[in-house]
């Protein structure tokens, strides 16, 4: 029995309906918590390990929404809701659905309208960390759409992390976390670029790490992004510590390089192309933060 079973704290009755991986941890994390919890999947043995636990495994998806006033989803894609809550029927009618699926804003906002159309109340949201991190107050979850829904279960919502409300838009949260995958795969390819690139000279990674972090933190994030983020809101680039025609001189030697050193270099070049397309668009004055105006545009048709 955890701290608060043992305490006699009531806490929301909570329907999981999807075991991978994720919503294993979700569901495991809100029985810790004291949460009475259901849990549905279609590979039912996924529940044993829950149910050892005290949480109850519902025969059916109708069952298993009528046994409580919120119902968290956690399935592959929205596809897959739609398909496993077809066999529902009425028993939607009047619930509460937590959607945690990954996809995109356009797939949120249709699910919105799925919803509306069996008298669903619905909240959209992205999980930001691994399954092991589940349940660590600090590990954010992105919620979007009905801010009843949000505001009414946000107790539960915090027993599984820090709930984070982006707006009554149901594609924010997804929109949120599609973008932050994009600075972490970003951030990571370039850390492996450049351990690579020094790796070409025997370097190992470990102390390359140290430095590299060390390095980048006050330097790029603290400095620069933190520091510069006004100035993307206002479109105001100032070149006098460094033009994005320095900047471009910087990437040409990141691509050479890497090409001297026989390492990949796709990534190096990519960025001088957009670099040069920034130059090519009058920003050759201004500093590197411009290129931000080629990213708010969409790609040209070559
Ligand atoms: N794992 C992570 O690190 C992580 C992190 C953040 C967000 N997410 C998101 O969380 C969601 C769930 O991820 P996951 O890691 O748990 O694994 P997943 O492989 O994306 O989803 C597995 C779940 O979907 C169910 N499922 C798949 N196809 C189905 C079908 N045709 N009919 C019924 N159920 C079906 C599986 O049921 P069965 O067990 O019967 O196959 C299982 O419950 C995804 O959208 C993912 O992007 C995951």
């Amino acid at each position: 029995m955890t701290k608060q079973q043992a305490a006699g704290q009531q806490h929301t009755p909570v329907t999981v309906i999807g075991l991978g991986p994720m919503g294993l941890a979700l569901a495991e994390t809100l029985v810790d918590h004291g949460h009475p919890t259901t849990v549905w999947n279609r590979t039912t043995e996924k529940a044993d390990a829950l149910v050892a636990k005290g949480a109850r495994r519902a025969g059916t998806v109708a069952d298993a929404v009528s046994a409580s006033p919120v119902a968290i989803v956690c399935l592959k894609d929205y596809e897959t809701m739609y398909g496993v809550f077809g066999s529902a029927g009425d028993a939607l009618q009047g619930r509460v659905v937590v959607n945690l699926n990954s996809g995109t804003p356009t797939e949120a906002n249709a699910a919105l309208g799925w919803a509306a159309e069996r008298g669903v109340a619905y909240l959209d949201g992205a999980i930001m960390v691994p399954p092991p991190l589940v349940g660590h107050p600090e590990s954010v979850f992105l919620y979007s759409g009905s801010q009843e829904v949000f505001d009414e279960h946000r107790a539960t919502l915090a027993s599984m992390g820090d709930p984070r409300y982006l707006g009554s838009d149901p594609g924010l949260a997804v929109l949120y976390n599609t973008a932050l995958l994009q600075m972490m795969y970003a951030t990571m390819n370039g850390f492996l670029h450049a351990t690579a690139l020094v790796g070409s000279a025997n370097v190992s990674a470990v102390p390359f790490a140290d430095l590299a972090l060390n390095w980048f933190m006050p330097t790029v994030v603290d400095a620069t992004l933190v520091a510069q983020a006004p100035n993307l809101d206002k479109g105001h680039y100032p070149g006098d510590m460094g033009t994005m025609e320095m900047n471009l001189n910087a990437l040409e030697h990141i691509t050479r390089t890497s090409a001297e050193q026989g390492v990949h270099s796709d990534q190096p070049r990519l960025m001088k192309e957009i670099a040069e397309r920034a130059i090519a668009e009058g920003y050759g004055g201004q500093n590197y933060l411009a290129v931000f105006e080629i990213f708010k545009k969409a790609t040209p048709a070559v």
